[in-house]
């Protein structure tokens, strides 16, 4: 038989060393299976632990946003510097190439538009469309605090429990009403209520005061979103201060696709986030590559 010619008697078997069972990289994750691990790392760098999530899932509610008017010209280009795409299944099967090998995000509740009253959200992806496009994470707004709070509560409970069976992550994003107050307090209870009913891993925003507070308290990874439009360096020192305070990424949009440069953005962010760069430094990098392509 041909498999057995040819075969080595010397096998290895290696008795003197130990088997080595390392520490899974992402924080509160220990005890999740193999294909959850195995996603939320296609999201968190392993050798940083951190990640850059490119956002640019706004148009599930308002529509074609400045920046946002045509993906394909604006953003294509920017996926190469991004860990991970958050975005919507109407935009990821009509316009981003399916040879990416970015992990993805999935937008997976909606409903309402700016027009109405934006809290009122229900799950808007199936399980098995998540499945079918290798989504690493399905992301839902929570409202705590808002109108339909216990919805959307329930809305993260039930994507956490489908996504569990199959293995697939659940982002919470915390989403704040224009008339809440968005302080360390606030998203203490936000964050915190989030992980203990379930999410993976948890989006909120960067406040000034008691950021590290909020971090500390959260038992899985917080990312930042970036929020309106700010100047460039006040951008990156956000991300500077939301990662030395115990961000583990940023999912940000407009403060990258609205940039003057959103590729030279991007790839000052992913400084700030994977090699700890002073804001200084990265708005330094910014700058130079700006030039070196003007
Ligand atoms: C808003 O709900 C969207 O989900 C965005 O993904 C999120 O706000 C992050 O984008 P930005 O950095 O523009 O705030």
């Amino acid at each position: 038989m041909a498999d057995l010619d040819g075969n080595q008697e010397n096998k290895q078997f290696y008795t003197d060393i130990p088997q080595t069972t390392g520490a899974f990289h992402i924080k509160g994750s220990n005890s999740l299976d193999w294909g959850m691990k195995n996603r939320l790392a296609r999201i968190f760098n392993p050798d940083s632990g951190k990640t850059v999530m490119l956002a640019f899932d706004h148009g599930y509610f308002q529509g074609p946003t400045t920046g946002l008017e045509r993906v394909d010209i604006t953003i294509l280009p920017l996926i190469p510097y991004a860990d991970t795409l958050m975005l919507t299944r109407g935009i990821l099967r009509s316009v981003i190439p399916p040879s990416s090998t970015q992990s993805i995000v999935l937008r997976a509740s909606g409903g309402p538009s700016i027009l109405k009253e934006l809290s009122n959200e229900d799950i808007a992806v199936d399980i098995e469309d998540s499945v079918r496009l290798n989504a690493s994470a399905m992301a839902v707004q929570v409202f705590i605090g808002g109108d339909y709070e216990q919805q959307s509560v329930i809305n993260m409970t039930q994507l956490v429990d489908m996504g569990t069976r199959y293995g697939i992550p659940t982002l919470a994003v915390t989403a704040v009403g224009k008339d809440m107050v968005r302080d360390a307090k606030y998203f203490r209870l936000a964050t915190r209520m989030c992980a203990e009913l379930g999410a993976h891993y948890i989006k909120t925003y960067y406040v000034e005061d008691g950021f590290d507070t909020v971090t500390s308290c959260c038992p899985v990874p917080i990312v930042i979103a970036g929020g309106k439009k700010r100047p460039e360096p006040e951008a990156l020192q956000m991300a500077y201060n939301a990662i030395q305070q115990g961000a583990a990424g940023v999912d940000m949009g407009r403060n990258i696709f609205q940039a003057e440069s959103p590729t030279a953005m991007i790839q000052a962010v992913r400084a700030v986030v994977h090699a700890n760069e002073t804001p200084d430094k990265a708005f330094d990098l910014y700058t130079t590559l700006i030039n070196q392509t003007a």
